[in-house]
């Protein structure tokens, strides 16, 4: 398959694109990772939790933090009973540090989202920028914080992954995966021209198919963006991620030997060999 830039110059939310305008820029979080993927359903939380869990058995102080303003779902995913979440520090009853949860089972630490709620999607720049700065300053309490995203490329998400000192994009070969992996790309490096864009293919049938779904995206932002992000890892289609889920539990604690399980430990790997994110 080929993406068709023609084809993605249509789509409402290149229209709606800003060409290079830079939201007071934040500092960049030297140890936080962006995970997003522009398309919905492909994995992001799932893979946000499992990394976080990796990075952990890995001695990482690590800190998993629900930037899906308004589906958000760790919680969900790992069966949690938390009492505050992201919703009390933006009504400003409390403060950041006092809504990290410590999942004791992976041992990293969690901020909750709050599902449902259209206040914390529609946040206003300014908020964000604030919660932006406070997570910058709660980022110094730990080595690897990561976002998990929602889906598309609305604002939040992108002042949010602009934040990060590396985007993780997630992607499957779907195509309509690919062409929205691919228009989340193209807007953040519009408008964040110093983003680090790491790709990771999701739900391969195998890793040569992922290498191949990992080449048809690179060739795109290849011709059309003259960037390459690298690939960080193929993570494969595994029936116990969903098992996992179903049982609110993270895989690595469940299945530690599964592929999907496996492959993502070698992403935490590699992203430590990387030492500073810096590729
Ligand atoms: N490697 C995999 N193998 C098999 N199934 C997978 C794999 N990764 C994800 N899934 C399936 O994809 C579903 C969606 O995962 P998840 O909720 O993490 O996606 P998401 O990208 O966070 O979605 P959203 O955009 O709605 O936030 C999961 O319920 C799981 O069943
Ligand atoms: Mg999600």
């Amino acid at each position: 398959m080929s993406l068709k830039e023609e084809k993605m110059e249509d789509s409402e939310e290149l229209k709606l694109a800003p060409k290079s305008i830079s939201p007071r820029s934040l500092h960049k979080g030297k140890n936080m990772l962006a995970v997003a993927s522009g398309k919905g359903g492909v994995g992001k939380t799932w893979f946000s939790i499992t990394l976080a869990h990796a990075l952990s058995s890995l001695r990482q102080k690590t800190l998993l933090f629900d930037g899906d303003l308004g589906l958000a779902n760790i919680d969900i995913q790992l069966g949690l009973m938390v009492k505050n979440d992201l919703g009390s520090v933006v009504s400003g009853a409390l403060s950041l540090n006092q809504v990290v949860y410590h999942y004791d089972k992976g041992n990293f630490d969690i901020i909750a989202g709050r599902s449902g709620s259209a206040g914390l999607a529609s946040m206003p720049v300014g908020r964000l920028q604030i919660l932006g700065e406070d997570l910058n300053l709660l980022a110094t309490n730990y080595d690897k914080i990561i976002l998990d995203m929602g889906a598309g490329v609305e604002k939040p998400v992108r002042i949010l992954s602009g934040m990060a000192e590396k985007i993780l994009v997630v992607c499957t070969d779907e195509p309509t995966s690919l062409t929205d992996a691919y228009a989340f790309i193209k807007i953040m490096t519009l408008q964040y021209p110093k983003s680090k864009i790491n790709l990771v293919i999701n739900q391969a049938n195998s890793l040569r198919e992922g290498q191949r779904t990992y080449e048809t995206l690179l060739k795109a932002c290849n011709n059309f963006l003259k960037i390459n992000p690298p690939l960080l890892g193929i993570i494969r289609r595994d029936t116990r991620v969903r098992d996992s889920i179903r049982n609110q539990t993270s895989i690595i604690n469940r299945y530690p030997a599964s592929e999907a399980a496996e492959d993502v430990i070698a992403i935490a790997k590699r992203l430590l060999a990387d030492g500073q994110f810096n590729n």
